[in-house]
């Protein structure tokens, strides 16, 4: 009888450890600027050590001329680069963070209306979540979490629920994608990176 209530004491104690080391492991961000209590995003602290996946410009056209008055930096890090290369989705944990520039348009020696960036505007960050994480939050769903920064406050979102702020905008983007696509993938507007095209 001893034994066998040693035995299950054993075994209870190792079904601890690995609740334990389970839990330990749902806590550990598997995002760097995610919270995983609240699941509050925030822009990520370093994204301009990352490469980009691509940039928009943003044109208008005053009295005949051509003038960029807005740059959309898109950052990754580089393992979502790579991830996306070889398996042709996004993996878990995968960031996108897309930096809204101010710019302005000059003559160049390069050519007549060349744009440059001045100051941010805002960032847009978007977080890939395979797992429906916080199903609660108004901010995450449809496989990723959703918000916007202005830029002087990198850390609280203006975003309310993403699919007012944020999905009526990138529906156009689940007829552009691939085909093959994985659904959630869809959302992404991938066709202004062809950096993600290369194997
Ligand atoms: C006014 C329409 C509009 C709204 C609102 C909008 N987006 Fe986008 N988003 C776009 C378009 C179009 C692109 C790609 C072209 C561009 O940036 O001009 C894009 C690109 C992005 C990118 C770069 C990755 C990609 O999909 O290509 C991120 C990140 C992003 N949006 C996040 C968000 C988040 C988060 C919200 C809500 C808080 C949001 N967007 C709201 C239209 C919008």
């Amino acid at each position: 009888m001893k034994r066998v209530l040693i035995l299950v004491m054993g075994i209870l104690v190792s079904l601890g450890n690995w609740a334990g080391g389970a839990m330990a492991k749902g806590e550990t961000p598997f995002a760097s600027n995610v919270n995983m209590k609240t699941g509050a995003i925030s822009v990520p602290e370093d994204y301009t050590r990352w490469p980009t996946l691509g940039t928009w410009t943003h044109a208008k056209v005053d009295e005949g001329n051509a003038n960029i008055h807005e740059y959309h930096v898109v950052y990754t890090q580089p393992t979502t680069i790579a991830y996306y290369q070889k398996h042709r989705r996004f993996p878990d944990g995968a960031i996108l963070v897309k930096e809204l520039l101010h710019a302005e348009t000059m003559s160049m020696t390069t050519g007549p209306a060349v744009g440059h960036a001045t100051t941010i505007k805002g960032f847009f960050v978007l977080v890939r979540d395979a797992k429906g994480r916080f199903k609660s939050s108004a901010l995450w769903g449809d496989g990723w979490g959703w918000s916007f920064f202005n830029a002087d406050d990198r850390v609280t979102t203006t975003s309310k629920d993403y699919k007012v702020d944020c999905v009526p905008c990138h529906t156009p983007a689940l007829e552009l994608a691939p085909q093959n696509a994985k659904k959630d993938d869809k959302w992404i507007y991938t066709l202004g990176y062809p950096v993600l095209k290369k194997k």
